[in-house]
């Protein structure tokens, strides 16, 4: 993209001091933003904020304390005087538990950082928004929304409800000129993935790798920009064709040893 995307639009990235998060944060300062990180660790979310380099602020928040998410929307509002985009992104991963070992612990703390955490956010936001009549809510989902990790019945829940939640919140706020829009990253290496793993997994991708934390943030830009202006209630799948295929390649019916061999380029 060669122009700033987002000049002057004020957008808060949550979990925006790792990761996906950290990524997209990045991007939109490069693309103009002025930019909130907020972050449970106050220390990453600082880091961030000054490799930013310019209008950027970091406030330590934990999305499921309605106090901590109260304070990151009046600190963005006393130091920016508006609100344009809110990326709720952070979340819990590796989360995994077998359904027969649940217990309701594991699964509200599941449910309060990655659901709750998203309408303690999105109420908020939705509120300036709706008053100023623009804004967009970003919210990152997941595979798992449409298809079931193994060991993973409370974070595919959560995601399963976000994705109802974007739906839901794109009817309410519309009219208030908001869009509400999901980004599904597929499997994105941010936790140090070992090369080992990381080829195997890749092998399973029909684009043949495993993401990175860049990869969504071209997209997330687009879908915050003005160039998405009439996108709102969908999700965006950023996975490599990995929802789109019924089964690995290493198991399928029609293997990619029978692809046609091109020449080299
Ligand atoms: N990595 C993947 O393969 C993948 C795939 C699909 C979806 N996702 C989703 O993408 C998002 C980011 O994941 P990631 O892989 O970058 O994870 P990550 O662990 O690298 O980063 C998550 C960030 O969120 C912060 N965070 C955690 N709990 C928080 C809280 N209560 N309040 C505020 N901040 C909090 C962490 O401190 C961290 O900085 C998550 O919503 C995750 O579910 C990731």
């Amino acid at each position: 993209m060669s122009q700033a995307h987002l000049a002057g639009k004020v957008a808060i990235v949550t979990g925006g001091g790792a990761g996906i998060g950290r990524a997209i944060a990045l991007r939109f300062a490069e693309q103009g933003a002025r930019l909130v990180v907020a972050d449970v660790n106050a220390e990453t979310a600082r880091a961030v904020a000054e490799a930013a380099g310019h209008d950027a602020l970091a406030v330590p928040c934990d999305v499921s304390a309605p106090a901590d998410v109260d304070r990151l929307f009046e600190t963005t509002l006393q130091r920016f005087g508006s609100l344009d985009v809110l990326v709720n992104n952070a979340g819990l991963v590796n989360t995994e538990r077998h359904f027969l070992e649940a217990d309701e612990a594991w699964w509200r703390r599941i449910q309060e950082v990655n659901l709750w955490g998203v309408f303690h956010c999105s109420l908020r936001a939705a509120r300036i928004m709706a008053e100023q009549r623009h804004g967009v809510i970003l919210a990152v989902s997941s595979g798992g929304a449409t298809k079931a990790h193994r060991g993973n019945v409370a974070y595919d829940a959560a995601k399963g409800g976000i994705e109802a939640m974007v739906r839901g919140m794109a009817l309410d706020l519309g009219p208030y000129g908001v869009r509400v829009c999901g980004l599904v990253p597929g499997s994105i290496d941010t936790q140090g993935m070992d090369p080992e793993t990381k080829a195997s997994r890749g092998e399973t991708v029909p684009l043949r790798r495993v993401g990175e934390a860049e990869d969504l943030a071209g997209p997330a830009v687009f879908l915050v920009s003005d160039d998405a202006a009439y996108i709102s209630g969908t999700m965006l799948v950023v996975d490599g064709g990995l929802l789109a295929q019924q089964r690995s390649p290493q198991v399928d019916i029609f293997p990619l040893s029978k692809y046609p061999n091109l020449p080299p380029r």
